[in-house]
């Protein structure tokens, strides 16, 4: 009765260790294919192109929320697109200026600021309500007109 009883065991503890082993080697398929799913994934978040326009071009957003907020400024009474008024055609300021950043923080500190000399004795009113991120979108779309 007894070496029967052991022999049960035996058959028992290896099962058991099969299961194990079993077991063991599910985990490690399991973890090489969540662990290789993000690899790629990681793989291709870093292979995504950065949305930011490049230094010295506007973006089409920018542009498009100067426009709108020169239409709602008083900058119209004063510019024209085309046309010399009282201050400089956008065209013509478009035509002087790159669309760099740097031409834009500058214009964008004559808008806020105002100022004359540039285009002539006739000074531009100073605009300090206007945020200096406002100002460059306008800026950005003045430069952006052809
Ligand atoms: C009272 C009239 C007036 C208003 C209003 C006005 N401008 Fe001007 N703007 C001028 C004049 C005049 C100049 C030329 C200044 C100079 O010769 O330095 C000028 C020049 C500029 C320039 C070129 C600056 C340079 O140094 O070359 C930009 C850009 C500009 N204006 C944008 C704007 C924007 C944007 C607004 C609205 C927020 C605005 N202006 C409102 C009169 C005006």
């Amino acid at each position: 009765m007894s070496s029967f009883f052991t022999v049960e065991k035996i058959i028992l503890a290896k099962k058991i260790t099969m299961k194990f082993k079993f077991r063991a080697l599910l985990f490690t398929i399991a973890f090489t294919a969540i662990s290789g799913v993000m690899y790629t994934a990681s793989a291709q978040t870093k292979k995504a192109p950065a949305k930011k326009a490049p230094a010295g071009k506007s973006s089409a957003a920018d542009i498009a929320a100067g426009q709108d907020l020169i239409s709602k400024s008083d900058c119209l009474t004063c510019h024209k697109l085309d046309v010399k008024i009282i201050g400089p055609a956008y065209k013509d300021v478009a035509a002087k200026y790159k669309p760099t950043d740097a031409n834009v923080a500058l214009l964008a500190k004559k808008v806020l600021e105002g100022g004359s000399g540039v285009w002539g004795a006739v000074p531009m009113s100073a605009h300090p309500n206007l945020s200096t991120a406002d100002a460059k979108k306008m800026v950005r779309y003045i430069l952006s007109v052809k």
